[in-house]
């Protein structure tokens, strides 16, 4: 997929097709833009009255000598257009041509703008949209599936500047191959996307990008007292590894920022086991550290001058002869014991040593990723990541990034009274609260791994894949996370 930019009049160009916008009554945004010919000839077609009036759809026509192909988008009154409303129709025109058969697209980035959006964002979008539709699901079919043919989105802009639309494209397109990566290892089938596999992606990322990967393995984890994490690797034959890149490209005596991915590989629940429908879905119990991974990729791609930690602890959670039981109680590297009362319940005690060990960093603020937990897709369904933090600052940060990115995360309570739900009678804590409150009580577990700096917790359970028909790993919340340490530049 390539992108140029051009100055001057749409027809300077003959093109394979050519994206049109049009508003709320149908009608051509900006007329002046097009060629007479070409302009009548849509005229033309939208008298008919064929089309139907809805934002967000994007219809083909045949074109004329200089288009073979005209494709029209409604993007509703440019004026009062959200950023979704024209990320949403521009997917739809990228989901739309990468379905012919061409060579180049011609589009005016004129006819998206208006007064109150940042140019910088809409380019960002349009090549989001474009890297993200061409993505395919291909490595285990032995009849691959014919790749989209690479072609050259032609963007004409006639403003004076060009900076904010040269470095938005920039960005989305580091955002898109990022979340690309994600989407590929979620996808992958759990008997090749092991810990050890994550590793190797790890340590392969972290060298293009002239980052530092540290691979710890079972006896090291051992040394580091991860007793928590430990106890959900024993029932597995897979081996269990802790994953830490060091990515320090900002000024030396700038506190760190930690990232922290849920890397359990499979999620069978362990004895406290799972029931089968659907199981296969706990592949993408690793999509916290597929997106630690797909962030690192962003990050090393627009080579970000900041100070980055990336952390995966990475496990099987199986049931076994030797897996841990309801009842056992372990020690977490923190020296806080836990009594495991589910043992489905191992996300939150793999992160909770993870914490731990960041302390080592005195870190700016930790963020974990992870599918912690089904509650939090009942309370928020699959549009918005749950955002739980200690830190108000923190969570508007994280809020706004989303937005922005149209990759949205939702602040949820993370009160004292949820607490005492962890109580046990046996050990300093529970790993689970009830079924009241869920996601919640997770993450008030987790908190009390994340006292010693600024911490937020992602539950990305709703948001990292889709299921059904169109199964597959979405790449979220890649974009979130790139925002979020883009804006950390500006600062
Ligand atoms: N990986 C799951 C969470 C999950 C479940 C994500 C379904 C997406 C879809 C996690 O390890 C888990 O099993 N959580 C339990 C916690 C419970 C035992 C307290 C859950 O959500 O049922
Ligand atoms: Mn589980
Ligand atoms: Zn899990």
């Amino acid at each position: 997929m390539k992108f140029d930019i051009k100055k001057g009049p749409v027809n300077s160009k003959k093109a394979d097709v050519l994206t049109i916008a049009l508003n709320h009554r149908n009608q051509v945004i900006n007329p002046e833009l097009f060629d007479k010919d070409t302009l009548a000839h849509v005229k033309k077609f939208l008298a008919l009255g064929d089309l139907a009036n809805e934002v967000g759809k994007a219809s083909n026509i045949l074109g004329n000598e200089l288009f073979a192909r005209i494709v029209l988008v409604n993007i509703g009154d440019i004026e009062l257009a959200t950023n979704k409303q024209i990320f949403t129709a521009i997917k739809s025109v990228a989901n739309l041509i990468k379905q012919l058969n061409i060579k180049n697209h011609s589009i005016s980035f004129d006819q998206f703008l208006s007064t109150s959006k940042s140019y910088h964002q809409i380019a960002e979008y349009f090549s989001r949209a474009f890297i993200d539709a061409t993505y395919l699901i291909n490595s285990q079919k032995t009849t691959k599936k014919e790749p989209i043919k690479v072609f050259v989105n032609t963007i004409f802009y006639n403003g004076k500047d060009t900076n904010d639309l040269r470095l938005g494209l920039k960005h989305g397109t580091a955002i898109a191959n990022g979340a690309n990566l994600t989407k590929d290892l979620g996808n992958l089938p759990p008997n090749i996307c092991t810990p050890t596999y994550l590793a190797t992606i790890a340590k392969k990322v972290a060298s293009s990008y002239g980052m530092k990967a540290k691979i710890y393995d079972q006896k090291q984890i051992e040394k580091l007292k991860m007793g928590s994490f430990l106890s959900v690797a024993q029932g597995s034959r897979e081996a269990p590894k802790f994953i830490v890149v060091e990515s320090l490209k900002g000024p030396k005596n700038k506190k760190p920022i930690v990232l922290i991915g849920k890397g359990i590989t499979f999620d069978a629940g362990g004895i406290s086991i799972k029931p089968s429908p659907d199981m296969d879905e706990m592949k993408y119990d690793m999509c916290g550290a597929a997106t630690v991974l797909g962030t690192m990729k962003t990050i090393g791609e627009l080579s970000l001058p900041l100070n980055i930690i990336f952390l995966i602890p990475s496990c099987e959670n199986l049931p076994d002869g030797k897996a841990v039981k309801p009842g056992d109680i372990v020690k977490s590297m923190s020296g806080q014991t836990i009594e495991i009362l589910n043992t489905d319940a191992e996300g939150r005690l793999i992160l909770c040593d993870a914490l731990t060990y960041a302390e080592r960093y005195k870190p700016e603020a930790v963020i974990d990723i992870a599918t912690l937990t089904g509650a939090c897709v009942i309370a928020l369904g699959h549009h918005a990541t749950g955002l739980f933090s200690n830190d108000e600052s923190l969570t508007e940060e994280l809020k706004s990034a989303g937005i922005k990115s149209l990759d949205e995360a939702w602040p949820m309570p993370l009160w004292d009274e949820y607490q005492s739900q962890l109580n046990s009678n046996f050990a300093d804590m529970a790993n689970i609260g009830g079924r009241a409150a869920g996601s919640i009580t997770a993450a008030c577990f987790l908190s009390r791994f994340a006292k010693q700096y600024k911490w937020a917790h992602l539950d990305i359970a709703g948001t990292a894949w889709v299921s059904g028909k169109e199964k597959g790993g979405t790449g979220r919340p890649v974009p979130l996370l790139s925002q979020y340490l883009i804006d950390k530049i500006k600062k």
